[in-house]
């Protein structure tokens, strides 16, 4: 909770009356004790930590990209497609195997908000409404496999390679070289 928070979170517990309450009663036990003193520099302490101004560094959480764009889409995107595209040559066959595509799918679907995030998106538009199709062809893998759908799967690798195709046409190249796979 920040100091303005705290403030405000004073400032309503005052207004409902529940602090002026709560101070009252700190400071009547410690009047039997030290007397009206105590009782001033207690309420001094409380409008004290309302008045001090934010000096205090708020910490910084904003996204650090990593990698790049290329990186992004050669060490991920291209690996955990690569996995989709393959299983229709390589049906899996066991839990492992259905775990480890599920993992690729569920990777590449969040790289889809990588490509969003961390000043990688080339503006406010196209590219952004490319990345969310990526999201969505990637959720429709992780749907397929959660049903162990291969037809899904494969048809969700349709969507996806229509995904690549189409953000590589403006943004990279013209789309030519993309590795028909
Ligand atoms: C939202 C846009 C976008 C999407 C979606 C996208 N890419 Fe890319 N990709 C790019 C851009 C831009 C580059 C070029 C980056 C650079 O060179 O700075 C790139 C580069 C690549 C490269 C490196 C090749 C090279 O020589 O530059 C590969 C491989 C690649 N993408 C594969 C894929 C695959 C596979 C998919 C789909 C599963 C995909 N990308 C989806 C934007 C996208």
């Amino acid at each position: 909770m920040g100091r303005q928070e705290r403030c405000s979170l004073a400032s309503d517990l005052a207004s409902s009356g529940i602090f002026d309450r709560s101070m009252l009663m700190i400071s009547r036990s410690y009047r039997s004790e030290k007397g009206n003193e105590m009782r001033i520099s207690l309420l001094l302490l409380a409008v004290g930590v309302c008045v001090i101004p934010t000096g205090v560094k708020t910490q910084d959480h904003t996204i650090t990209a990593v990698a790049t764009v290329k990186q992004l889409c050669e060490g991920m995107i291209t690996a955990s497609s690569d996995a989709i595209f393959n299983v229709g040559r390589d049906v899996p066959s066991n839990d492992e195997e259905w775990l480890a595509v599920h993992n690729s799918a569920l990777m590449l679907a969040e790289s889809g908000n990588l490509l969003m995030i961390g000043g990688r998106a080339r503006d406010a538009a196209e590219w952004m409404e490319m990345s969310h199709e990526l999201v969505d062809a990637g959720v429709a893998a992780v749907k397929a496999v959660e049903a162990r759908d291969i037809d899904g799967l494969l048809g969700a690798g349709d969507q996806i390679v229509v995904v690549c195709e189409k953000c590589h046409e403006p943004y990279r190249d013209g789309g030519h070289s993309m590795p028909i796979r």
